[in-house]
C-alpha cells in the first residue's frame, strides 16, 4: 500500500518537454482564470498554484486550508511570481461538511464561474477511526466526503465557465489527487460504506478511491462540458513527508521521487491541456486520452502520476454492471442530507 506511492505506474506517459511547452502556451488564455486549491496551504496543491500562477495571466487564485502562516507565506510567494495575481485565502477546517459548505458559499458570493477545482486535502495519519463532530472518519472525509462536497456546491460556477462564449475562457476542470488506482483493485463493503464499523486503514483507502471513482463518473455524466479527473501523483516531497512517521520513508524513496517543481508543471498540465477534455468538447480533440470507462474523451479519466491515463479494471466493471454508482451516490445524498441539510451527524 505504501510502496505503491513510490512506485512510478508502468503506463505510457507525457514528457516534461511537452508538459512544459503546453505549460507555457497557457499565457494565449484569457485573463481572469478563476481557480480554487483545496489543500493549498502545502505540498501539490501549493506547488500547482504556482504554476497556474506564473503561466496564467491575471488569475484568482483561492487557498483553502487551516494553517494562517502558511497562506500568508505562499501567498506573497504567488504574488511575487506573478503580480497580476488575485489570492484570497479562505480559513476553513473543511473535514467537516458544513465548514465546506461555508466556504462555497463564500466563493460564491464573489465568483460567478469557476475554471479549476483542484484537491488535495488530506492526511497519512496512521491513527484508527478518528470522528469528525459530523460523525465521520476525518481522514476518510478529507479524502471523499468534502472533495464530493465541494464539485456538488461548485457545480454551476463550473458549468458557468464551460460555457462562456469565449474559447480561451471556457477552462472547466476538477482535479482530484489522490489514487484511482487502490479502488481498481479493491472492492468496498457496500452494507457499511462509511466504515462505522468495519474501518481499517486499508478499508478507508479503497473507499475513499473506489467510491470517488465512481462519483466523478457520475458528475461527468450530469456535466459533460466539465472534465473530472483522479490521479495518483506519485511520491512528491510535500507536508506528509514532515511527519516523524514518515520522513524516513520518504528519505529511503528519494529516488523515486517527482521532483517538487516537476509535480506542480505536470499537475497544471493535467489541470488545462485539451487532451483531457470534458466530454461536450473532446470530439475534435486528436489526442484525447482514454477515459476511466474505456471510452476515448469520456471526460472522466484515471491518471497517473505521468499524465497517463488508464480504462476501467475488471473489478470495476464488475462493479459498475452491479449498480455501485447508483449505491455509493444514495448512500454519499444520505450522508449530506443528515449533515448538511438537516444540521445534524451521520
Ligand atoms: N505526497 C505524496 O507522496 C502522495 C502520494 C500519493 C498520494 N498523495 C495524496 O495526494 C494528496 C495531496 O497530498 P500532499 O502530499 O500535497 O499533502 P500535504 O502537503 O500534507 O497537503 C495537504 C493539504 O491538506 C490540507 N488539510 C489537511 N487537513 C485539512 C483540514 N482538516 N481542513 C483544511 N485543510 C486541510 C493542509 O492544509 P492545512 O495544514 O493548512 O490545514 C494541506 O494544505 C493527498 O490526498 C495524499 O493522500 C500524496
Amino acid at each position: 500500500m505504501v510502496l505503491q506511492y513510490f512506485l512510478p505506474q508502468s503506463l505510457e506517459g507525457v514528457s516534461l518537454a511537452q508538459v512544459r511547452s503546453h505549460n507555457s502556451s497557457l499565457k494565449n488564455l484569457a485573463p481572469g482564470l478563476v481557480a480554487i486549491f483545496v489543500g493549498g496551504t502545502s505540498g501539490i496543491s501549493h506547488y500547482t498554484a504556482r504554476e497556474f500562477a506564473r503561466n496564467t495571466t491575471s488569475s484568482h487564485i483561492y487557498l483553502i486550508g487551516r494553517n494562517e502562516k502558511e497562506a500568508a507565506r505562499i501567498t506573497q510567494e504567488l504574488q511575487t511570481i506573478n503580480s497580476s495575481s488575485k489570492v484570497d485565502f479562505i480559513k476553513k477546517d473543511v473535514s467537516l461538511l458544513r465548514e465546506v459548505d461555508a466556504a462555497c458559499k463564500e466563493i460564491k458570493e464573489k465568483e460567478k464561474k469557476v475554471n479549476l477545482l483542484f484537491m488535495t486535502i488530506g492526511t497519512l495519519t496512521l491513527k484508527g477511526r478518528d470522528e469528525t463532530p459530523e460523525g465521520l472518519d476525518k481522514k476518510f472525509a478529507l479524502h471523499y466526503y468534502s472533495r464530493m462536497r465541494f464539485i456538488q456546491n461548485l457545480a454551476p460556477e463550473l458549468t458557468a465557465a464551460a460555457n462562456d462564449a469565449d474559447p480561451k475562457a471556457n477552462l472547466s476542470r476538477v482535479v482530484s489527487v489522490y489514487d484511482p488506482f487502490i479502488g481498481k483493485k479493491g472492492v468496498p463493503n457496500f452494507a457499511d460504506l462509511s466504515l462505522k464499523t468495519g474501518f481499517s486503514l486499508g478499508a478507508c483507502a479503497t473507499h475513499a478511491s473506489a467510491m470517488q471513482n465512481f462519483a466523478l463518473e457520475r458528475f461527468a455524466r450530469m456535466y459533460p462540458a466539465t472534465s473530472f479527473i483522479h490521479e495518483q501523483p506519485g511520491g512528491v516531497e510535500t507536508g506528509l513527508a514532515k511527519s516523524p512517521i514518515w520522513k524516513p520513508v520518504y528519505f529511503l524513496a528519494k529516488p523515486f521521487l517527482v521532483e517538487k517543481v516537476e509535480s506542480g508543471e505536470r499537475h497544471l498540465f493535467e489541470a488545462t491541456a485539451p487532451r483531457y477534455a470534458p466530454k461536450a468538447k473532446a470530439g475534435g480533440v486528436e489526442d484525447v486520452v482514454i477515459g476511466a470507462d474505456g471510452v476515448k474523451g469520456s471526460g472522466f479519466y484515471h491518471l497517473s502520476w505521468n499524465g497517463a491515463a488508464s480504462g476501467p479494471s475488471d473489478k470495476e466493471t464488475a462493479m459498475r454492471a452491479d449498480g455501485a454508482e447508483k449505491k455509493i451516490w444514495e448512500h454519499t445524498e444520505e450522508v449530506y442530507k443528515k449533515i448538511c441539510a438537516e444540521s445534524g451527524k451521520y
